[in-house]
Formats: structure tokens, sequence, C-alpha cells
């Protein structure tokens, strides 16, 4: 069934949802779905911007097929390679073979990589500052370099003052209803996803984006079309502000957050007891987490979300509890900044966990590692160390 969305004017949403998705990248999990989106300028020429997955290339062709209403295609614009977007080139080369591509020159390079039987297809490369004239539109373009991949251009649509800023501002979460953000609630339905799609896939990123957001705010944006989600035309200032906070690596709240590992539940005791007195002496949200059942894209999330995280990790091996250490490589690989650590480290005969943990953390810039380390032998009976351990959480 076709499915698709006048959002603009002269512009058509012709994107699709994938809720069987239960992994993105092979590795994220979703459970909400997501969608791909993608973009159709029928001005004096057509323009479509960027393609879709290939599982929903059946959905995507249906949708283009329709919106097209019989015309040709002219130009295909490509703003982000990744194959969750560039999946679909071929099969829509097939349908309109007239068309020329359109893209940065790295995209254009990647085409190739992604799609060697294209090397003849008619090509245009554009850069920061290139006009693209539709017929009444003019498409400008700019650079979004690791936003999220090199390649990456945002075109702004002058007519619609409508930044289409492809991974930037999208989510995970498929498209229920209205493509509107407006017409859902933000906070109940997206902000979680939005969240951790940010600081899974775009938080190591932090200062490309500082730099998209400050060419951005030189462009009369009224609307932003993302890759992913929801398309917003309201309230853009909030999120905005979230990407401002997101991408500068500052704390989202004053919650506090509680990461344990635990092989019988000692370590874990300890931890919601300490989650207890840190909440009385400090008023805050504790969020406490099992690393074992808990998928790291969570922990990172609420890395996001928390100025204080609290890891209380066992001794394993000598060395780290293996969860913990996922969890711990995930912090130093995304760059994480400004954030307060404290250890507690558990050990039958030889705890090593916190001077392991801190080593890791020392890595990361901007951060600070409390000098109070719980240590637990076996099980915690030490309610002054658990209470002076805690006091310094609050005090930090
Ligand atoms: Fe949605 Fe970086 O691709």
């Amino acid at each position: 069934m076709i499915n698709i969305q006048n959002i603009a004017r002269d512009i058509t949403w012709i994107g699709a949802s994938d809720r069987r998705i239960s992994r993105f990248e092979n590795l994220f999990p979703l459970t909400r779905g997501v969608s791909y989106n993608s973009y159709l300028l029928k001005d004096e020429k057509t323009v479509l911007f960027d393609t879709a997955d290939a599982t929903v290339a059946r959905q995507f062709m249906d949708n283009l097929e329709a919106a097209m209403e019989g015309r040709d295609l002219d130009y295909l614009v490509i703003l982000h390679m990744e194959p969750d977007h560039c999946a679909l080139i071929s099969a829509v080369k097939e349908r309109y073979p007239g068309l020329t591509l359109v893209g940065s020159m790295k995209a254009l390079q990647f085409v190739d990589q992604f799609h060697p039987a294209l090397k003849d297809l008619p090509r245009m490369t554009v850069k920061e500052g290139s006009v693209l004239e539709t017929g009444s539109h003019k498409i400008s373009f700019a650079a979004a370099p690791m936003v999220h991949w090199p390649e990456v251009l945002f075109a702004y649509d002058d007519v619609n003052k409508a930044l289409l800023s492809a991974d930037a501002f999208g989510t995970w979460g498929a498209i229920d209803g209205s493509i509107f953000m407006d017409e859902h609630d933000f906070e109940k339905e997206y902000l979680d996803d939005a969240r951790r799609y940010y600081a899974n896939i775009v938080g190591k990123y932090g200062p490309q984006v500082q730099a998209v957001l400050k060419k951005a705010a030189n462009m009369d944006i009224q609307m932003i079309l993302p890759l992913h989600g929801p398309v917003w035309r309201q309230d853009l200032g909030k999120f905005i502000d979230l990407y401002q906070k997101w991408s500068t690596y500052t704390p989202e709240t004053e919650d506090i957050m509680i990461v344990y590992g635990t092989l019988y539940g000692n370590t874990g005791s300890a931890a919601m007891a300490a989650s207890a007195r840190i909440h009385e002496k400090t008023g805050k949200a504790v969020h406490v987490f099992d690393v074992s059942e808990t998928d790291v894209s969570y922990l990172i999330d609420a890395v996001w979300r928390c100025g204080k995280i609290v890891l209380f990790c066992p001794t394993y091996n000598n060395g780290l509890y293996p969860k913990m250490e996922t969890f711990l490589h995930d912090l130093t690989a995304l760059g994480v900044q400004n954030r307060t650590f404290a250890l507690a480290e558990n050990g039958t005969w030889a705890p090593a966990a916190a001077k392991l943990m801190r080593a890791e953390l020392e890595k990361l810039k901007k951060c600070t590692i409390l000098d109070n380390v719980l240590t637990i032998k076996s099980t915690l009976t030490d309610e002054a160390a658990l209470d002076a351990f805690t006091s310094a959480i609050a005090e930090a």
C-alpha cells in the first residue's frame, strides 16, 4: 500500500518504516523499529534526496513511483552513503535511468565502492556552498563531515526553509501515524530513542556536530527533515538545544547512574545499598543497571543523561568483569567527557578492579575520578566505608 505524505511545498516524504528489525547495524537492539526517510522534491526538475534500506525496498519503490506521478527523475542527491540510505540507488537507477547522481566527492567515491555497476551514471559533485537550482527552489549544500560519515552533506531548501539534516536530528522508532514530531509527544515517545541513537551512533563526533550547529545557527531553519524519525516543523529549538548539550558532552540531567557487575549477587547488593544512600544524600534520581542484563547501548544512553557514574566491578581472572570491560571500552571509544566517576571493586582474595577501571577512565578528557574507592572483600559489611564512599559522591 502506498504511504507517502506531502510535508512542505513541492516536497513529499516517501520513506518507510521497518518494524521487524531487531538490531540497527546488527548491533543496537531496537524495540520500536526505525524509519528510513527519503524526500522527493517536484519542481521544474525532480530531485530525490537519499533512498532507503534494502529491507524496505518494495515499499520505498512503490512510494517513489506513486509520488513521481509519471514524471522522470532528474537528480538523486546522496546526503549520506551508509547503506541504510543508499541501498536502493541501483533500483532507482533501473526505474529512472536518466538520473544524475549528486553528492560530495567522497559520497561519489563511496558509490563506486558500494555499487561498482553504477560507474557510468552521470554525476555532479557538490560541496560546501554549492547550489542546485531546480526551478523555483534553490538547494544549497553544507558539508557535515563525520555526522556520521565523512561524505555527509546537509541540504537547505530556500522555499520551505527546510534543512535536510542526514543522520543528525534523527531518532530510532518507526513512524506511528503523523510524520510530524509536533503531533507526537517527543519526550514520551521519542526522546529516549533519540538520545540512545545520538549517543551510540554520533556520540563520538561531538566536535563535528558542534561545527554543523554553528553553520545551522546562520540559517533561517523552519523545518528539519532527518533521515530517521519524524520531521520537525515546531519547537526546533528544543531538539537543537539537546544537540548542543549532547555534542558538548554536557550531562542532560543531574541524575546519577550506577552500573554493577555481579557474579553471585554480592556486588549487586552493595550497589543497591549505595543507590539508596546516594539518593538520601543528594535527593537526585539514581538509575541502577546490571551490566550483564543491560545492552551496552542503554548504558551509553544513560551516560549522556547522567553527570555522575558509579561503577561496581568484581575482579575476574585478575582483570575486569568482562561486561564491565565492554562498557568501559565504549566509554573511551566514544570519547565521553565531563563526568565524575566513583569506583567500587570486589575481590575475595586480590581485588584489582578499581585500579584497572581507573587506568581505562584516565583516557577520558575532562573527567574526575574520585579518590575514595570502596573495596569489598566478598560481601559489603563496612557501613562506615559505604557512608564515606557515598558522601564523597554526593559532595563531588
Ligand atoms: Fe542512518 Fe549513518 O546512517
